[in-house]
């Protein structure tokens, strides 16, 4: 048998109905905020994530599926989003366009990570980015629609923590007051954070290890090292968001695993799934197209674990989502068939959901398959009926049934389904 590659996984019916719900609604909530979809490559150069997401990350480090193409260029498959964003936004001269401009995008990343709980090596996000705006008004927008979005789906228990993580110019100045209050410690730090120290200090801070958090929990907190412009912006992010009584929380020590954030920074966290695992991430991106070799075009976004977001989903919304009400329709003899096809095409045109029995079934096993598939009604279509021009509707909740006009069907079903047809 053949198996699917490790970290990748088969997402099934019933639970696609769920990822289809909440794509739907993002579209309709962040497109509603202005964000319109971008569909971008899967397929990138290599390059991209080494200049935007950083060379000293984990992600472009040790977790980057990169393969030399048959003519030897190194390409990667994309492990987030927005670095092909700012790629393709100085491709086509989108700057061209009226700023700021907003995208949204939907689609697979991957990642070769160590696979746990809601953590895999191909995985969705859900995310927005809008560019050219330097106010901090955009980064309010960005939470603003993050957490518009969240409530939509039913949450009412998941954390917003913000940091503020100054500008490049600060990064500077916290790094070498970090590497002075870790200094005495050094020896203690695991292999891959002695490697950072030189490599990226910053990642340091998101060490997972517990001795290195430790260390980490007595420094000074990048935060407070931020410039006075940085200050005011995130403060007044913080400020407006307030006004907006979304409850945002100070993350003093909140860093990305991604190089090019200044400024805002935030993570979202569910009590199911922990702080560790993140549900959604983002942040201030002002330097990233420049870096690129594009204008000095300013940018905030955020992108969403839609595994991990479908995994905690309130059952107020999980549970509608996933109930079937469909119509079996039973075709008995060959007669019957194209009639039953027919019928199937009425109702799918009203809005209706079909299933028709297409195997041969009798009558019998037919209403039993019905009965497995979850079906709310069944419409048996039998030689007799057809001769008598009705087909037999049968509520499937109640085990009633009547013989109805095939000119009535349509109605009769949307009838019943619309009556709660409840069981
Ligand atoms: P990120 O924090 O690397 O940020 O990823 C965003 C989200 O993707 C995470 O919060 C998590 O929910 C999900 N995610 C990441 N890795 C995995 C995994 N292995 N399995 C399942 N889910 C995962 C970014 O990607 C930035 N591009 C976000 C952003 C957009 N910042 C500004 N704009």
């Amino acid at each position: 048998m053949i198996r699917k590659v490790k970290g990748t996984r088969d997402i099934l019916p019933p639970e696609t109905r769920l990822w289809s719900a909440v794509e739907g609604i993002a579209l309709e909530v962040l497109g509603g905020f202005g964000y319109a979809e971008i569909r971008l490559p899967i397929l990138e150069p290599t390059e991209l994530f080494v200049r935007t997401v950083g060379e000293g990350t984990d992600i472009v480090s040790k977790e980057m599926y990169t393969f030399a193409d048959r003519k030897g260029r190194s390409l990667t498959l994309r492990p987030e989003g927005t670095a092909g964003v700012a790629r393709c936004f100085i491709e086509n001269g989108l700057g061209q366009r009226p700023q700021p401009l907003r995208l949204c995008y939907l689609g697979p990343m991957f990642r070769y990570e160590k696979m746990q709980r809601g953590r895999y090596r191909q995985f969705a996000q859900i995310g927005i980015e809008i560019l050219g705006a330097a106010a901090p008004a955009a980064d309010v927008e960005v939470v603003l629609a993050l957490h518009t979005f969240l409530s939509e789906l039913g949450f009412d228990d998941l954390r917003i923590k913000l940091n503020n993580l100054g500008d490049p110019e600060d990064r500077e100045r916290f790094i070498a007051l970090l590497k002075g209050e870790l200094g005495p410690s050094r020896d203690e730090l695991c292999d891959d954070c002695r490697r950072r120290w030189t490599e990226n200090p910053l990642r340091i801070l998101d060490c997972k290890v517990p001795r290195c958090r430790e260390l980490v929990a007595a420094t000074t907190p990048v935060s407070e090292v931020a410039s006075d412009p940085a200050r005011a912006h995130v403060d007044a992010v913080e400020a407006a968001l307030a006004e907006l009584a979304i409850p945002v929380e100070r993350a003093p020590r909140l860093v990305r695993g991604l190089d090019y954030y200044l400024r805002t920074v935030f993570e979202v966290v569910s009590p199911e799934l922990g702080d560790d695992t993140v549900i959604c991430g983002g942040g201030r991106y002002d330097r990233l197209i420049a870096d690129l070799g594009g204008a000095p075009v300013p940018g905030v976004g955020f992108a969403i674990g839609e595994d991990r977001l479908v995994e905690v989903l309130p059952a107020s919304f999980a549970g509608p989502r996933l109930e079937r009400r469909a119509v079996a329709l039973l075709p008995v003899g060959a007669a019957a068939v194209a009639p039953a096809a027919g019928l199937a095409r009425d109702l799918v045109r009203s809005g209706v959901a079909v299933e028709t029995e297409v195997t041969g079934r009798s009558l019998k096993a037919g209403l039993k398959w019905a009965a497995k598939i979850d079906a709310v009604v069944a419409v048996i279509l039998g030689e007799r009926e057809l001769g008598d021009g009705v087909a037999v509707v049968r509520d499937l909740g109640r085990g009633e049934q009547s013989a109805v006009p095939l000119d009535r069907v349509v109605a009769k079903v949307v009838e019943l389904l619309a009556g709660g047809g409840d069981r």
